[in-house]
């Protein structure tokens, strides 16, 4: 590979920092819905469409060799055998609302959308209401910039799961959620408490920088967890799925190596 996962990161988060403007501009002119996707509640703004073109456009100036995965189904298969997943808006729900809990995620791996076999470069989460830009590379540690200064990552190392502070996310599915809603009466007496914030890029990020223990949520796809599950496992956090299964649809779960088997015990019960 010609290109550096540091050189990677420089362009990620240069287009990060343009798109995050580019939707808190748009939400301070107002959000409008343009459709629904796997059901009423699961909404796409303008801004989510406007903001992957965009970001797409400048990844095709800078980087035109390589595939496009995208959650609003920009999609393109590339020739240097690396694909960069974005989510233009994680967190569209809190967009609409103007909650300011939503990020724009750019993710580089080399190989495919898979997290099975997926070699993940570089990430960045940038969450422009409050100016965050969360980012990662391969072997190069994760950081925060906030107001212009920069600090490294690190995982809680939390060890009882009695005293764990456990973000958790639904799905757009009414199915999905009574099974969430079911597991979550288990969950919830075992746990400090619990965080639902609606982004699964920032859920990431906070438990790297250990202002939650631990993370889990069924459904997810790549372009929610991409660049967050570098920044976390680059601040020594694990992330998987259950039964040594990669992260994925079926579950992925994110927190330090003391709680991953106690959560995961826990999700199996
Ligand atoms: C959603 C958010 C939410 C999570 C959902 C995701 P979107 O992404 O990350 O927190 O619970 O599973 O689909 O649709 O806002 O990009
Ligand atoms: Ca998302
Ligand atoms: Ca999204
Ligand atoms: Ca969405």
């Amino acid at each position: 590979m010609a290109v550096s996962p540091t050189e990677l990161l420089d362009i990620a988060r240069t287009i990060a920092l343009e798109a995050g403007e580019l939707i808190a501009r748009r939400r301070s002119e107002g959000v409008v819905v343009a459709d629904t996707k796997s059901s009423s509640i699961d909404v796409v703004t303008f801004a989510d469409r406007e903001c992957e073109e965009f970001v797409k456009s400048r990844l095709a100036e800078l980087r035109p060799e390589d595939g496009f995965y995208g959650e609003e189904g920009g999609d393109s298969t590339g020739t240097s055998g690396l694909t960069w997943i974005v989510d233009p808006i994680d967190g569209t729900v809190n967009y609409l609302y103007g909650i300011p809990q939503f990020a724009v995620s750019i993710a580089v791996v080399e190989g495919t959308p898979d997290p099975g076999t997926w070699k993940q470069l570089a990430g960045v989460v940038f969450n422009p209401m409050n100016d965050e830009l969360y980012f990662a590379s391969l072997g190069g540690g994760a950081f925060l910039t906030k107001a212009g200064m920069t600090s490294p990552l690190a995982v809680n190392q939390e060890t009882l799961l009695a005293h764990t502070l456990l973000a958790t996310g639904f799905a757009y599915s009414s199915e999905l959620r009574a099974e969430q809603a079911d597991v979550l009466t288990r969950i919830l007496p075992a746990v400090r408490d619990i965080r639902r914030a609606g982004a699964a890029s920032l859920d990431l990020c906070a438990v790297a920088a250990g202002q939650l223990d631990a993370y889990y949520e069924r459904d997810t796809k790549p372009w929610d967890y991409a660049a967050g599950s570098l920044v976390l496992r680059e601040a020594g956090g694990v992330v998987g799925g259950l039964d040594g299964a990669p992260e994925g649809r079926e579950m992925l779960l994110a927190t330090n190596t003391h709680l991953f088997s106690q959560i995961e015990k826990l999700l199996l019960s």
